[in-house]
């Protein structure tokens, strides 16, 4: 069995059919999916999914394309959510330096923020980082020891990642492992130990080979965990043994769900 361990199934994109996409994970060997919140109302749709769904659990955090809209009070309301018994983490939090849809200066106050915030409530983050690497460790390193977590849709190379594992972070591959285009995530895979991987989708998004250009949807995290087997050389069973163990245990699950 697998946990997806990053998926955001509140989106609309799964309005249609979400009962049949969570049924379709289930008979695949998919046993629990993190749906992640990227900003307040996202949230509460995340919340409502793990309501609704026993094997699904949520995050709460405001994703750096819209921590622009922040205002004092949107942090009392995060940490409300946060004491939601299936809130599992805080994030997706960090800094995207690709698209910019919130300034830099503002991206990086606000990851503070919201790393203070994680910290306070005692929850694993859930780090997003896109053409930062740089700026997202020299951040991850000012709270080492008083946060950890993941480092979601890993996009650095072994030398980041290194540092990363250092701090006591898990890396989670995501379904571009299979492209063509991926050999330094590939790098990583190989270089890094079983046990501080997590298997992820991002779905509806990063849709791996050989469905890529369609909707990505959390049973297709079973083919990362095959090119993750594949890369490491080892079966596909100890990569879904040891990848959930993993994610139960930066999660809590095993508390929540035993
Ligand atoms: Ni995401």
């Amino acid at each position: 069995m697998l946990i997806d361990s990053h998926a955001h199934i509140e989106l609309k994109e799964f309005d249609r059919d979400r009962d049949e996409v969570i049924r379709r994970a289930q008979e695949g060997g998919v046993e629990c999916i993190v749906t992640v919140g990227i900003d307040l109302p996202d949230c509460r749709k995340a919340i409502a999914m793990a309501e609704k769904y026993e094997m699904v659990f949520a995050t709460v955090g405001i994703h750096p394309h819209s921590v622009k809209y922040i205002k004092k009070e949107t942090y009392d309301t995060l940490r409300a959510l946060a004491a939601h018994g299936k809130v599992v983490a805080y994030g997706e939090i960090g800094l995207d330096f690709f698209r910019n849809l919130s300034p830099r200066d503002v991206q990086i106050r606000c990851f503070g923020e919201q790393m203070e915030l994680a910290c306070e409530l005692g929850k694993p983050v859930i780090i997003h980082d896109r053409d930062a690497h740089g700026e997202i460790v020299t951040m991850l390193e000012k709270w080492n020891g008083s946060v950890r977590g993941i480092v979601h849709c890993f996009s650095g190379d072994y030398d980041m990642a290194k540092r990363c594992l250092d701090m006591g972070y898990y890396i989670s591959v995501p379904g571009t492992v299979t492209y063509k285009n991926s050999s330094i995530l590939r790098d990583v895979v190989r270089k890094t130990p079983l046990d501080r991987l997590l298997v992820e989708t991002d779905c509806p998004f990063l849709t791996p080979e050989p469905k890529r250009g369609k909707r990505n949807e959390p049973l297709y995290v079973t083919v990362t965990a095959r090119a993750v087997a594949t890369i490491k050389g080892v079966s596909y069973e100890e990569v879904a043994r040891v990848t959930t163990r993993n994610a139960r245990e930066v999660f809590g699950l095993a508390v929540l769900k035993p």
